[in-house]
């Protein structure tokens, strides 16, 4: 066989290959072409007879027609298992994916949403950096307000900080739409806490805002109580109830802090409760006319009101986690419990 030969003959091969449509086809070119009594490994040992000059060329041929024709082949036989599943091995034991749960923080926001949703609330979202207009100013927070010292707030420059509650969601919303404005809005808050059982610096809220037009609907605190107590027979159950303590907040005014009845002494004093019977779980109030101002809003012609819930709060009471940091160390053990 000479260098000419060859070139035809590996053309052939490689052809052959690229028409064989079986997985014994191939085997059977295999066999023909590389197998003991192959013509590749035939043409190797004849490789003695060759003239000593093109010796190199042709042996230099003869390996690279070898290479190719592996390739080829191996090629072949990958797209066709793939095509045919041919190499599955039915016996091999399944691989098990157990069902995932949902995070106790995710479901709480996610069964808000839906309660407030037969309200006709729909929900907003903001961003976790915030200004401080948005964060503070607009909230009718003064310049030396704690809250907006350095060892309280996650501070980027003077006018950029880790939003420290949800509240300036409800100055976005009310910049960038006219009333009734119905809006919860679930998310992310920092504050420079350090971290024990029942404080972290990253935590969850979720603000809701109601705002409508005077005189047509002047909403009232009763309002606010009526939803409130709504929200809370619906996530805790039909037993809880709902007080509220006069409380002070710069961006409402009456403000109150929330309370449910502790679900697990039902109101008798326990461990969860402190002995108190109650539980805080948000603050609220009546929208400040001052922070209607800010957003450009005519205070004599509109009226609202605002609340704040903690997500994490009302998870370890829902779910009697005695741990907010349980929360986030995503320990599977701990989540599948509460499957
Ligand atoms: N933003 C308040 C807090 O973080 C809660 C709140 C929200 C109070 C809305 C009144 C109205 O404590």
């Amino acid at each position: 066989m000479d260098l000419c030969e060859l070139e035809k003959s590996s053309e052939i091969s490689l052809q052959e290959v690229a028409s064989a449509d079986t997985a014994q086809a191939l085997e059977a070119l295999r066999v023909k072409y590389l197998g003991r009594n192959g013509l590749i490994p035939a043409i190797i040992k004849s490789m003695k007879d060759v003239p000593k000059e093109e010796r190199p060329a042709f042996g230099k041929a003869v390996q690279a027609w070898k290479a190719s024709f592996e390739e080829a082949l191996q090629a072949k036989i990958a797209s066709s298992t793939k095509e045919n599943h041919v190499e599955c091995d039915l016996t091999q034991p399944g691989m098990w994916y157990e069902p995932g749960i949902k995070h106790p923080l995710s479901r709480v926001i996610e069964e808000t949403a839906e309660i407030f949703g037969k309200l006709g609330f729909t929900v907003a979202d903001g961003p976790e950096l915030e200004n401080k207009f948005n964060n503070f100013t607009a909230l009718n927070t003064p310049p030396h307000h704690p809250s907006m010292d350095r060892s309280d707030t996650f501070w980027f420059g003077d006018d950029c900080l880790l939003r420290t509650q949800t509240s300036p969601v409800q100055i976005r919303a009310m910049m960038s739409a006219k009333p009734p404005i119905r809006i919860i809005c679930p998310g992310r808050t920092y504050r420079r806490d350090t971290t024990d059982a029942t404080h972290s610096a990253n935590f969850h809220q979720i603000e809701g805002l109601y705002v409508d037009n005077l005189p047509k609907k002047p909403v009232s605190l009763a309002d606010l109580k009526s939803v409130l107590a709504y929200f809370a027979r619906e996530m805790m159950g039909d037993s809880v109830k709902v007080r509220f303590r006069p409380h002070f907040f710069p961006f409402t005014e009456p403000s109150v802090e929330v309370d449910f009845s502790c679900h697990v002494c039902k109101g008798s004093g326990c461990r969860v409760c402190k002995d108190s019977g109650w539980i805080e779980v948000a603050g609220a109030g009546m929208v400040d006319p001052r922070v209607f101002k800010h957003v450009g809003y005519d205070p004599s012609a509109v009226s609202g009101y605002a609340f704040g819930f903690g997500v994490e709060r009302i998870a370890m009471i829902k779910y009697g986690i005695p741990d907010i940091r349980w929360l986030y160390e995503n320990d599977i053990r701990f989540l599948r419990q509460l499957g």
